[in-house]
């Protein structure tokens, strides 16, 4: 089947910037993302896209309306693609059988269900979303089900790897590209059309086909594995604060090992986003399902890991300023899940205000991406926290910069790692903080020697610096009050 309009059902995170890229890639081909949100379809179609990812703007601008269309004419753009992606949200089912761990499949079976009400040619169906394995079976099966005459449906499993804050360069420069099908030979004419969309611009040998379910295993394996490489770092952290190793010279030399590799090493206050958590989970409860509880404890250990590395943080916090932060000012600053998005999605920062909250301390935010209401928002998603509907706004204060958010403050939280944090000027924040001033470097970004040698009392994760408070107050900054 040859491909000339594509259609890409959720324009989220993967569905925008992944089909924006194609569209880029692949000007002869006419890509239109449909949305069941009104809002996010006419964000895409304005200047201030719904989210912030580096370089997006530039390439959804160089073709949008060209090629590239964003609509909630969902029924128009299935009828009319040859090839769709469904790219729809799979949260963890927050309800019902396998709550709390298994992947929510209800829309993805509404996009199947819809496909088939609506198409009246055969299609290629993408599942672009993460899923659990055999997803892709029960979607042929509502497909096939429900098929009208003449009308034919392949369904690939196509998974996405882009990682935000780098999603337009992990979509130009993939380090592969997925692609699993039914081992028949129209399975195989439906994989060749999805890599002939991709050879575009990914060179062929990064192209890598298999059978379905190896390729929705292989996307949950691979972001298990992630996650696992964070929670370990994060483990060996613990260590290090109680012996006095540095986990940043851990993961030096143990990533040199060309086994092990240097990337993903970063000690943190463990890991956000809408995926690792959701997928290990997903994972998890695949596990339970196939009767292996051995295997699914290991990995629920991985998120466990990650709950232990937020708490251990904020109550290392707790503990610092002396076991009570009640009425005490903390200036977060970083409310993101990482650096260079705007996404809060699972970000450790929530949980470690609600933990601060909790406490009853006032805390100063400031994100130079996230807005004030998504904060609010996210705070408020355990309101037994707050005894009274107007605490929340009594406690939390959004700041428009760092300086603002630190001035009279007890102690600084870094949460993210974004670049600015690294090059604020702490000479002018240790003056105008309550002393002793301590800052909590939760991402290892910022110059801890100069911080001490300002007057801080610096806590890192997986360092031991100083313990002495006395040689805090003995040596203030020059110049400070
Ligand atoms: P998202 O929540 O940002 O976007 C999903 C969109 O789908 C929403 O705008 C929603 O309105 C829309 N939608 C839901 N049901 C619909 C329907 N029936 N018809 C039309 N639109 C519908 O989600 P996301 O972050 O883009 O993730 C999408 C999938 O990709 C998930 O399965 C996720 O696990 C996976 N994934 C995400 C990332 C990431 O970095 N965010 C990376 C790789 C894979
Ligand atoms: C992840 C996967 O990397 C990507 O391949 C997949 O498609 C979606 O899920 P994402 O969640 O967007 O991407 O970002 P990622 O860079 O993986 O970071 C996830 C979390 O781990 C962040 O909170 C980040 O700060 C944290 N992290 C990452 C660490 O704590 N240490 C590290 O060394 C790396």
């Amino acid at each position: 089947m040859s491909v000339k309009k594509i259609c890409c059902i959720g324009a989220g995170y993967v569905g925008g910037p992944t089909c924006s890229v194609i569209a880029y890639k692949c000007p002869e081909l006419q890509v239109t993302v449909v949305d069941v949100n009104p809002q996010r379809i006419a964000q895409w179609n304005s200047d201030e896209l719904p989210i912030f990812e580096p370089s997006l703007d530039e390439v959804v601008k160089s073709c949008r309306g060209r090629n590239l269309f964003f609509s909630t004419d969902v029924d128009q753009a299935i009828l009319e693609a040859e090839l769709i992606f469904i790219s729809v949200n799979t949260p963890t089912k927050n309800y019902g059988l396998g709550k709390g761990r298994a992947a929510d499949l209800k829309f993805v079976e509404s996009c199947a269900r819809r496909i088939a009400e609506i198409a009246k040619s055969s299609k290629i169906v993408v599942e672009k979303s993460t899923v659990p394995v055999k997803a892709a079976e029960s979607i042929t099966n509502i497909l096939k089900a429900n098929v009208k005459p003449g009308i034919k449906y392949q369904v690939l499993s196509n998974p996405e790897f882009l990682a935000e804050g780098t999603a337009i360069g992990d979509l130009l420069n993939p380090d592969r590209v997925l692609i699993g099908g039914e081992q028949t030979s129209e399975g195989q004419e439906a994989v060749s059309a999805l890599g002939w969309v991709y050879q575009h611009w990914v060179p062929r040998e990064k192209i890598i086909t298999m059978n379905t379910w190896s390729s929705e295993l292989s996307k949950l394996a691979a972001n298990a594995f992630l996650a696992q490489r964070i929670s370990s770092i994060n483990a060996m952290s613990a260590i290090c604060e109680v012996t006095g190793a540095d986990v940043s010279e851990v993961a030096h030399a143990i990533g040199t090992d060309s086994r092990i590799g240097n990337k993903f090493l970063k000690a943190s206050i463990g890991f956000g986003g809408s995926c690792f958590q959701k997928d290990v989970l997903n994972l998890v409860y695949l596990c339970e399902c196939l009767n292996l509880p051995e295997v699914a404890a290991y990995w629920q250990k991985v998120v466990d890991i990650n709950d232990y590395q937020r708490r251990r943080f904020s109550n290392q916090i707790i503990q610092r300023l002396f076991n009570t932060v009640t009425s005490k000012t903390i200036a977060i600053l970083g409310f993101a899940f990482k650096k260079d998005t705007g996404d809060t999605r699972e970000s450790s920062a929530i949980y470690i205000c609600q933990h601060l909250l909790e406490e009853g301390a006032h805390i100063n935010i400031y994100d130079p991406k996230v807005k004030k209401e998504q904060i609010l928002k996210d705070l408020s998603s355990r309101p037994e926290i707050f005894d009274s509907p107007d605490r929340l706004n009594e406690l939390v204060t959004i700041c428009p910069d760092a300086y603002t958010a630190a001035a009279d403050s007890h102690a600084l939280v870094i949460c993210t790692e974004w670049d600015e944090f690294a090059n604020l000027d702490y000479k002018k924040i240790y003056s105008h903080m309550l002393k002793p001033a301590f800052v909590f470097d939760g991402r290892l970004i910022l110059d801890h020697n100069s911080l001490l040698d300002l007057g801080f009392h610096v806590e890192v994760i997986g360092k031991r610096l100083t313990r002495d408070i006395s040689r805090v107050v003995r040596t203030p900054a020059a110049g400070s009050t």
